[in-house]
């Protein structure tokens, strides 16, 4: 379970809610411990206005900061978002190029709303196909965050499930080979404890944004039992309300694991 909201915080941050959604309705004992968003959307939102499609990165940092915070209201235990995949070094260089000096620059900035709100961040991803500057960056804000426990940000950069996979499956073949891990005894529990997102609960609610149906490579393994819910918005216009509905169609389904109810 999440940890209990501040509900006076959170009454706050959730004032003046839009017609067809209301705090009340929400079962706050039955939250989700960590939600999982594919972030996407950006480039097209910005199209729509005739805008750059850096212009639509720029608005998905403002939507990603408004998610932390209302993540982090609602007791949230683990918020994890998908920022750039393995796939996405095959966009045009100055994209690519952009999308790093914005993760550097919105890191830099927003360290403040960590320590604010005792969030811990927690790159998942491969860190050594980054930037040498961005990946000591990304190394330097997880040690000063390392012993936050309000809520950890699980932030995808250069993240591929398939690529996690392997990695993992590498590492796992390494200790066989050392003899420090007996290959009868690997079970779910092992691989799980060499993904990236290792010490994590899996995601209960998984959101897309702008509509799309598919996964795009994104953990695999941990969203074998999650819920999902496809946002018509793209990111840029995602926003606090949009979670919350996120979390009211979580709490109407009937998850059965497989088994009967
Ligand atoms: C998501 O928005 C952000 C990243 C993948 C980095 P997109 O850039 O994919 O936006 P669309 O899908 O082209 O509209
Ligand atoms: C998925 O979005 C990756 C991120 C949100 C970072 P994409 O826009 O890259 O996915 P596709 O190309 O539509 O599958
Ligand atoms: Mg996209």
């Amino acid at each position: 379970m999440s940890a209990s909201p501040d509900l006076e915080k959170l009454r706050t941050f959730y004032a003046d809610a839009p017609d067809d959604v209301s705090l009340d309705a929400l079962d706050l004992g039955r939250l989700p411990r960590h939600i999982s968003i594919i972030m996407d959307g950006n480039g097209r939102w910005a199209t729509a206005r005739g805008l750059d499609r850096s212009k639509g990165h720029a608005a998905g940092v403002d939507s990603l900061r408004e998610t932390i915070t209302a993540s982090v209201r609602l007791g949230i235990e683990c918020l994890s978002a998908y920022a750039f995949s393995t796939e996405n070094w095959k966009r045009p260089r100055h994209e690519v190029e952009l999308l790093m000096r914005l993760f550097s620059k919105t890191l830099a900035k927003e360290m403040p709303l960590f320590h604010q709100e005792h969030v811990r961040l927690k790159i998942i991803g491969d860190m050594d196909g980054l930037p040498k500057s961005l990946r000591a960056s990304f190394e330097r804000a997880m040690e000063e965050t390392a012993s936050y426990d309000v809520m950890t940000l699980a932030l995808a950069v250069n993240y591929g499930a398939r690529d996690e996979l392997t990695h993992a499956m590498r590492a796992i073949v390494s200790e066989v080979q050392a003899a420090s891990l007996d290959p009868e005894s690997i079970d779910e529990d092992t691989l799980a404890a060499h993904l990236y997102t290792a010490g994590l609960p899996d995601p209960e609610l998984l959101v897309r944004t702008s509509g799309e149906l598919r996964l795009s490579n994104f953990l695999l393994w941990q969203l074998a039992y999650t819920e999902f819910y496809i946002s018509p918005l793209m990111w840029p216009d995602f926003d606090r309300w949009e979670l919350l509905r996120a979390i009211y169609s979580f709490q109407s389904r009937d998850r059965r694991f497989g088994g009967v109810k």
